[in-house]
């Protein structure tokens, strides 16, 4: 299973930024530890700040890989264009959000993305990734 781990703005300070909110670890520790614990699957990582930047990673792995994790940041509340990527992508995409977005400010209630989604994992911090991998990897035994 190659499985595409895509992380957007701001997602690169994960253990420095508003650790209250996002928790003491880097994405690169945890990814370690993930790969670790999942050998079978071939994990690819790529972060970026920039929206163009996410759009051309989906189009370039969006037919040749067999799932995508994507926790677009921010542009999941603003990102009409992230949208339509994901719709017109073969791969299934699981939505993460490490924090409940549903508990903080409104702005954060609505995503553009999850319509097109397979599945969404909220609020269960960086171990979202994990049971988002758990459901692709679920999803390729059926
Ligand atoms: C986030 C939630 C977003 O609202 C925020 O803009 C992020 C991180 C999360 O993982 O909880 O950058 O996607």
């Amino acid at each position: 299973m190659n499985i595409l781990i895509l992380n957007g703005p701001n997602l690169n300070l994960l253990g420095k930024r508003e650790p209250h909110i996002y928790g003491h670890q880097t994405f690169e520790g945890y990814l370690a530890e993930l790969r670790l614990k999942y050998p079978s699957a071939d994990l690819e990582y790529f972060q970026s700040n920039h929206e163009g930047a996410l759009l051309d990673k989906l189009h370039s792995r969006g037919f040749s890989c067999d799932g995508i994790i994507l926790n677009a940041g921010a542009y999941t509340h603003t990102s009409v264009a992230l949208a339509d990527a994901i719709a017109g992508i073969a791969a299934p995409v699981v939505e993460v959000h490490i924090s409940n977005v549903h508990q903080r400010e409104a702005f954060r209630h609505h995503s553009y993305l999850s319509p097109h989604c397979a599945g969404i994992i909220v609020g269960f911090g960086l171990r979202g990734y994990e049971l988002a991998l758990q459901a692709l990897l679920g999803q390729a035994e059926r």
